[in-house]
């Protein structure tokens, strides 16, 4: 699937890095996993999210989806692809941190699945592509309302 991704039109390093940036900013008291990370709208903006946990747990929310809600919240609900990279407090990425249920849920409700490029990186040489119909196949969507 990945091999029919146009790569030139997405950067994929420096979504990477805006993501890794972002993940230094994770508000995690109570699990210590950080993630990171960085949505690219179609117009090639970048907005970045990390995790913002709270006390009460339920409140808490995941990287991707305030990256989401900044963009949305600004007016920019097309987007080409996300990048995420996450791992325990204070130590190197070892693992590849890929979307939750919910996370891949939202970012269905404004992309097409089959275009929408997911990567999940440790740093900028390892990292793995996606397209969203990948993780989330024969997802519920908006045009099953309409
Ligand atoms: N988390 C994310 O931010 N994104 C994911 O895709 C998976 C999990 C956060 C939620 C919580 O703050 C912490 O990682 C542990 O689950």
């Amino acid at each position: 699937m990945s091999e029919m991704i146009n790569f030139e039109e997405i950067p994929v390093k420096e979504m990477i890095r805006a993501a890794l940036e972002a993940r230094k900013k994770a508000y995690t008291p109570y699990s210590h996993y950080q993630v990171g990370a960085a949505l690219l709208t179609r117009e090639l903006r970048i907005y970045t999210g990390c995790n913002v946990e709270n006390a009460a747990y339920s409140p808490g929310i995941c990287a991707e989806r305030v990256a989401i809600v900044k963009a949305v919240s600004e007016g920019w609900r097309k987007w080409k692809a996300i990048a995420i990279a996450g791992g325990p407090e204070g130590e190197e990425i070892r693992q590849f941190a890929f979307p939750c249920g919910v996370c891949r849920q939202v970012m269905r409700e404004f992309v097409n699945p089959d275009e929408f490029v997911v990567i999940v990186a440790k740093n900028t040489e390892e990292y793995k592509i996606y397209k969203l119909c990948e993780l989330l196949p024969e997802g519920f969507g908006p045009e099953n309302l309409a």
